[in-house]
């Protein structure tokens, strides 16, 4: 049977790797704590992507800047104004909805009973009115088409309002100094501020990137569909500046870059694609979403933007500081290109989504065993090089030095790789904690090895064992994602 997101989340919140916060106070809303198995899995994606991008690279480097940052960032990245959710509520169940997913929902619907064209023509009628800000249609449209809500059955809505999604606190401890700032709603911001100092300080030359990884926040309205939609989340961003007029080669060379990233980690081919945007971000001229196939469909994982000079202009105007670049390179007249602003293109994938995504690919469960011994097993199938231990040390029995010989092993790994060691239970039981928290290699040290110094690996997937040499063990185990 197909994976249910119940699975998912089951197994993420027992085996350690992703729990509600504050879970003891029933929880908050669309955020989540990721637990001891869930940060090393983590740790390890944004390791990979942080390698893929600044080691990789020549011409990309990483940087590390605040959440918090100068008021004027947001009104010249366009979010004070545009950053915002079309809202409606039900005057009965009090219940909040987005307008469109309200929309959206209908549409699916629509599809689902094999009235694809009344699905197209709702959308696009919807797409007209909120790129118009015709809000008061949209309330209209919703109720035309008796949209109710789920809770209270009735089609009793407020009027439609923009609901801006950052989040905003004061700086200062007095009343009268204290200045409103945002949460980052995205971490590009703290890369564009920096581009002059990067590019100075590294003598970066056009084209270069710079990576960042790093919270963001954003209050959104419908969090659901677990770590999918979170108000507090991570992103692992690249701004990529470019001369203009190139920018299509790039987005097109950056589009093929990311996606042959997330087969590299090991997602199916078959479960990515690429989606176009119709309607562009308002800082964008083209942008693509690569999309996985999660338990609830195929959904946006990571996003591809040639973002023009908007963002780098805006700071400009705003800053009043010079934000161009001096290009020494000729052009086909043998002349300088001399001083632009440089266009971007940008790759911006989530972090926790990109988790969730290598969670659900990763989470098996087969039928092994032929009549009476048949029996269903469940594990992680991820890549060796993600997995939260790389490798388990199991003495098949704790007596007659083979505990201590297990330990010495555990030892001489646990500098190169994770290394779990367990002498707890029947080496069956030990084998399936392992399978669910996916180490791929369970090393037995067993009485042979008290004679030959070999032990046997026993593999996650095919629960083959083999048998080799301890001084082999680290080139054995030893795998990289090779991008
Ligand atoms: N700088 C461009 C930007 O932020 P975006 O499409 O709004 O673009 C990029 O976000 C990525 O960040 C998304 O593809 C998604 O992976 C992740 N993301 C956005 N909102 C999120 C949320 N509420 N929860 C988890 N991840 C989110």
């Amino acid at each position: 049977p197909a994976t249910s997101l119940q699975d998912i989340v089951g197994h993420a919140k027992e085996y350690g790797f992703v729990f509600p916060s504050s879970e003891i106070y029933d929880g908050l809303q669309a955020v989540y704590d990721y637990g001891q198995n869930g940060v090393e899995l983590k740790n390890n994606l944004k390791a990979v992507w942080w390698k893929a991008m600044t080691q990789l690279n020549d011409n990309i480097v990483g940087i590390d800047a605040s959440i918090f940052m100068h008021p004027l960032t947001w009104k010249a990245s366009g979010h004070v104004d545009g950053f915002s959710d079309p809202m409606i509520d039900n005057k009965d169940s009090k219940k909040r909805y987005r307008a469109d997913q309200l929309l959206e929902a209908k549409a699916e619907q629509y599809e689902a009973d094999g009235q694809p064209e009344k699905a197209q023509a709702l959308l696009a009628e919807m797409g007209r009115l909120l790129s118009a800000e015709n809000l008061e249609a949209v309330r209209e449209l919703i109720i035309a088409e008796n949209i109710k809500c789920a809770v209270s059955g009735t089609a009793n809505w407020t009027e439609v309002r923009q609901f801006n999604l950052m989040f905003s606190t004061q700086v200062g401890s007095v009343a009268e100094d204290s200045s409103l700032i945002y949460l980052r709603p995205e971490t590009a911001q703290g890369i564009f501020v920096n581009f002059l100092n990067v590019q100075k300080s590294g003598r970066m030359k056009v084209p270069f990137g710079i990576a960042q990884i790093g919270k963001a926040f954003r209050n959104e309205i419908v969090a659901r569909q677990f770590t999918f939609r979170m108000r507090e989340f991570e992103q692992m961003e690249m701004q990529f500046f470019i001369r203009p007029g190139t920018e299509m080669d790039w987005y097109n060379k950056w589009k093929e870059a990311r996606m042959k990233f997330h087969v590299a980690i090991g997602l199916p081919a078959e479960s990515l694609k690429f989606h176009d945007h119709e309607k562009l971000a308002h800082y964008a001229n083209a942008a693509v979403d690569i999309e996985y196939k999660f338990p609830f469909g195929f959904r946006e994982m990571e996003g591809i933007h040639s973002r023009t000079d908007f963002d780098l202009r805006n700071h400009q105007e705003l800053s009043k500081k010079k934000l161009q670049y001096f290009d020494a390179d000729l052009d086909e007249n043998g002349k300088p290109y001399g001083n632009y602003i440089p266009y971007v293109v940008e790759t911006s994938v989530g972090a926790d989504r990109l988790f969730l995504a290598t969670f659900c690919n990763a989470y098996t469960k087969e039928t092994v065993g032929e009549g009476d011994s048949e029996k269903e097993r469940t594990y992680l199938k991820l890549h060796p090089a993600l997995a939260p231990f790389k490798v388990a040390v199991l003495p098949l029995v704790k007596k007659d030095g083979l505990a201590e010989k297990a330990q010495a092993i555990t030892n001489s790994l646990k500098s190169a790789f994770r290394t779990t060691y367990d002498d707890g239970a029947a080496i069956g039981k030990r084998y399936t904690r392992q399978d669910l928290i996916g180490t791929p290699f369970c090393v037995v040290v067993d009485y042979q090895t008290m004679e030959d110094d070999t032990v046997t690996i026993r593999h996650r997937d095919s629960m083959k064992q083999e048998r080799v040499a301890i001084s082999a063990l680290k080139e054995k185990i030893g795998y990289e994602v090779s991008i």
